[in-house]
């Protein structure tokens, strides 16, 4: 009891003293103050292993895993872990170099040009940018109130936060016509990746609003679902106090005091809680205490499993890395993997084909053969219920990490959707050839 009191009055002396900083010092992302992010080479598996060695031993933000010999890994680091990080690599041979000096910098620089380049878009598009929850959900209520012998919003439920979840179905004949098949996308499962919600929000566009006439077979022969907002808590989150969220923001008093939110991509439950995961419930990796324990994975778990008769591919949309992956985590490969290879790698040449030079051109294959393992992701998840095609996108980063340049969003936009259509009408063709059988 009198823990509880002195606890609860510490709390106060500690909100009232952050109050008091953050007046006196306006910087939104003061919490990386010092921070610094490294690019480690990764020439053999063992560097691999040492940074994912690392990434538990001290708490360290692996912004991008990488991969041996084919990208390199980008780690955040304190100040306080700064040196003894340094001390392992060197003391490893791991070649590295700094790419960014001060984090809390490079965010507030990101803000500013976001600003300044919506100060000289008048009438931008909500995809045209970074745009928040009340706008998203402006956009979807406007285009299903506009298109209404097409579109049809789902309500799907709550966030934890109370946050409604709404997707958009798309179908020129009401999902009614059974011989067509579903092709299901979504988009921020993890917070912190910004620029994922404007593909599937331009995808949108692109069948609805701006339908070209070369690509009205994707409308006619295809039901769409678009789920532009996976995880809307974490994403205001990343808006308004911690950029780098990557998780839910569900609160379990009985597992932690004193973190919120989980991994939602490690939380289906495929393997679930088994590799690539951390049973620390403040990791950037804890999958929850159970499968399914956030209402944000049971809403797309809904979406896949009241459809999987129909669905012939999902794509869960993430950025950033050049990747089209598929499962299974664990390094299993599913039955049909050679149709699965065909169509991403197909998928990944249609938008190499019109990348920016500033891109990397897009790696293809099993998620944890090229890339590390995992479990209890929503592309396993899909594949493990029977829907044959179920990929991880990484959209491009142009060596900008999360933060992508406002100017690049439209680029991403288009060529995204060059590769989605590619990947729709390669898989239609494989439904249609198993149907026919
Ligand atoms: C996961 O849940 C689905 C229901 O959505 C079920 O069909 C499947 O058997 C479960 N898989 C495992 C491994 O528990």
């Amino acid at each position: 009891m009198r823990f509880a009191m002195k606890m609860a009055v510490f709390r106060e002396f500690f909100i009232l003293s952050a109050i008091i900083v953050s007046f006196a010092n306006a910087g939104k992302h003061d919490i990386y103050s010092g921070f610094t992010v490294h690019g480690v080479k990764l020439t053999s598996p063992s560097h691999a292993k040492l940074v994912h060695d690392l990434e538990v031993s001290l708490d360290l933000d692996v912004w991008q895993h990488g991969a041996v010999a084919l990208s390199d890994a980008l780690v955040m680091v304190s100040p306080q872990n700064k040196q003894q990080f340094l001390e392992e690599l060197e003391k490893n041979g791991v070649e590295h170099y700094l790419h960014l000096e001060d984090v809390a910098k490079a965010f507030e620089e990101h803000d500013a040009e976001i600003e300044r380049f919506q100060g000289t878009r008048t009438n931008r598009m909500v995809f045209e940018s970074y745009p928040r929850y009340a706008e998203i959900d402006a956009y979807l209520e406007r285009i299903a109130a506009a298109y209404p012998d097409i579109v049809t919003l789902v309500n799907a439920g709550t966030s934890w936060e109370g946050r409604a979840i709404k997707y958009l179905k798309i179908s020129t004949t009401n999902f009614e016509d059974t011989s067509k098949p579903i092709y299901v996308m979504d988009a921020m499962i993890h917070a912190r990746e910004w620029v994922t919600t404007p593909v599937a929000l331009y995808s949108i566009h692109r069948l609805v609003e701006d339908l070209q006439e070369q690509d009205r077979d994707l409308l006619e022969n295809i039901d769409w679902i678009i789920h532009p907002l996976v995880n809307p808590d974490g994403y205001e989150y990343t808006h308004t106090t911690v950029r780098l969220w990557r998780r839910t923001r569900s609160f379990y008093p009985e597992v932690s005091q004193t973190c919120y939110g989980v991994d939602a991509n490690r939380n289906f439950n495929v393997s679930f809680n088994t590799v690539g995961v951390s049973s620390d419930p403040c990791s950037d990796v804890y999958p929850g205490h159970l499968a399914f324990s956030e209402p944000e994975t049971e809403i797309v778990k809904a979406i896949l499993e009241d459809n999987v008769d129909r669905i012939q591919i999902y794509m869960n949309i993430h950025s950033y890395g050049n990747w089209v992956l598929y499962g299974f985590g664990s390094g299993d490969l599913p039955s049909n993997v050679a149709h699965i290879h065909h169509v991403g790698a197909a998928m990944g040449a249609a938008m190499d084909a019109v990348k920016l030079p500033a891109a990397g051109y897009y790696l293809v294959g099993n998620s944890a053969l090229i890339l590390y393992a995992t479990s209890g992701s929503a592309q396993d998840y899909g594949q493990h219920i029977g829907i044959p095609f179920s990929y991880t996108l990484e959209l491009p980063g142009y060596g900008m990490d999360f933060r992508v340049p406002p100017q690049y969003v439209d680029h991403i936009n288009a060529e995204t959707w060059r590769g989605i259509a590619t990947t729709a009408r390669l898989a239609r063709s494989y439904y249609l050839a198993r149907n026919a059988n």
